[in-house]
């Protein structure tokens, strides 16, 4: 005889689920607000991906860079006993290669994860796919490496969620290739229901396992809870880790990574940032060992915005800003991404809340669908120093052609089509000579103006 429901192991998820998370917008429509005659769409429901393959078989897969010529594979196992191995190798089927990781486990409150594998493999060979295949069990996945030289193609979504929106955004980000996936933060908006991280990780798995993943944290990651959780980030850390000791850093809440002429600093908006503070001291010597003409491009990732004329989450990234400016002026950051806002914005160069040439691109790309909706209400009027806004869904794409040149597009979801609503060309600061004192020189040392 069947189980009564409320025995379903199911049954109390998706009830929690359905209770948190209703099927029906959270906010009213403020169509009216804007200006545009593209008709905005509001909130969709949230999308519960279910697990389908056996207990020892790989889920939520997914990929991320680790280190030099590395890439971690991670993935879990209901079963306990799958061993923490990848085999991998350059032909379907064939696997010439193996590596063998770790694995850790958490618990959360009445919640108990599977066991979460971490595998690093290589070293690999540069704009390459390989085959493999997780614990000697399951689905053969493939993935490719980046490339070594540019061009190089990021695709950059913040605040992803689990919607019928998230998946729009998805499947307009593979509709064209690209090489690394950046989030700046807010993944899953499980916000302490654990099986929804579950679902998320197999929401993404078809993306996430094919190009290396590189998230940081939001807000929504915390789930701190006092006494019992007080430090907060226990599935975000368990589940999306990054390359945080292959970077210098003692925190899976900020590191750095290369791509092809790259360098991408991941920042923590929600750990300590002042002078005093490790993140600070990391990210000082982690700029300080750049070297401009390996990465000519330095491009910055954090969650709360520095700059936003949107009338969301005033202010929250202020302190940030004050402690942290001057590290990024003075080394010549290029771009900063943040999400939170959930709209898209795009600003002038700006340093110290002022034009200037040699400070870097400001970009929000909050929009990538999460359950809570748009933020729809702007300033009126704005700042001069914004220059593109929009509240849609969509992603965005840093192109990056060569070491002066990069294309910058956003991409609106506008149900079946991907629209690009806003591009622009981007000129590094490695090769604006106005921005140094000795531009050109023949050792190819540069030394920032303001160190005069
Ligand atoms: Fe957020």
């Amino acid at each position: 005889m069947d189980k009564p429901l409320w025995l379903n192991p199911h049954f109390l998820p998706l009830l929690l689920t359905i209770f948190f998370f209703p099927p029906f917008p959270l906010q009213p429509s403020l169509l009216t607000a804007l200006q545009s005659d593209y008709v905005r769409h509001p909130p969709r429901k949230v999308v519960v991906t279910q697990h389908h393959r056996s207990k020892s078989d790989p889920q939520q897969v997914h990929t991320s860079l680790a280190g030099k010529d590395y890439m971690r594979i991670s993935w879990i196992t209901d079963d306990k006993d799958v061993p923490s191995e990848v085999e991998y190798g350059t032909v379907s089927g064939r696997y010439n290669a193996m590596a063998v990781g770790d694995h850790t486990s958490y618990h959360y409150f009445f919640y108990s994860s599977g066991k979460i594998h971490h595998v690093n493999i290589g070293p690999l060979e540069p704009s390459t796919t390989y085959y493999y295949r997780c614990g000697g069990h399951g689905p053969e996945f493939s993935f490719k490496t980046p490339p070594q030289t540019f061009p190089i193609e990021f695709v950059v979504a913040g605040d992803l969620g689990q919607t019928e929106w998230t998946a729009s955004t998805l499947s307009h980000v593979d509709s064209k290739d690209y090489d690394v996936f950046i989030l700046p933060g807010d993944l899953s908006y499980a916000d302490t229901q654990q099986p929804l991280w579950d679902s998320f990780g197999r929401l993404v798995e078809p993306y996430a396992s094919r190009r290396p993943w590189m998230v940081t944290e939001g807000n929504h990651e915390m789930e701190m809870f006092p006494i019992i959780y007080p430090h907060g980030f226990k599935a975000y850390n368990a589940r999306w880790l990054m390359p945080y000791q292959q970077s210098g850093s003692t925190s899976n809440l900020y590191y750095s990574f290369n791509a092809a002429g790259s360098h991408v600093i991941m920042l923590g908006s929600y750990t300590d940032f002042d002078g005093d503070s490790a993140q600070y001291k990391w990210l000082e010597s982690d700029l300080a060992k750049v070297d401009r003409k390996k990465t000519p491009w330095v491009v910055v990732v954090l969650h709360a915005p520095w700059h936003s004329t949107n009338l969301a989450h005033k202010g929250e990234g202020e302190s940030m800003r004050k402690a942290m400016e001057d590290l990024l002026y003075k080394a010549r950051v290029d771009v900063v991404f943040s999400g939170h806002v959930h709209a898209y914005e795009r600003f002038t160069r700006i340093y110290d809340n002022k034009a200037d040439p040699c400070g870097p691109v400001y970009i929000t790309i909050g929009d990538g669908g999460n359950r809570e909706g748009l933020a729809l209400v702007f300033e009126n009027p704005t700042s001069e120093l914004s220059v593109y806004r929009e509240p849609s869904f969509g992603h965005g794409r840093l192109r990056v052609v060569n070491e002066s040149r990069a294309h910058w597009s956003w991409h609106r979801n506008n149900d079946s089509d991907s629209f690009v609503a806003d591009e622009v060309w981007l000129q590094s600061l490695t090769t604006t000579e106005s921005c140094w004192l000795y531009p050109g020189n023949t050792d190819g040392s540069m030394v920032n103006k303001d160190e005069l």
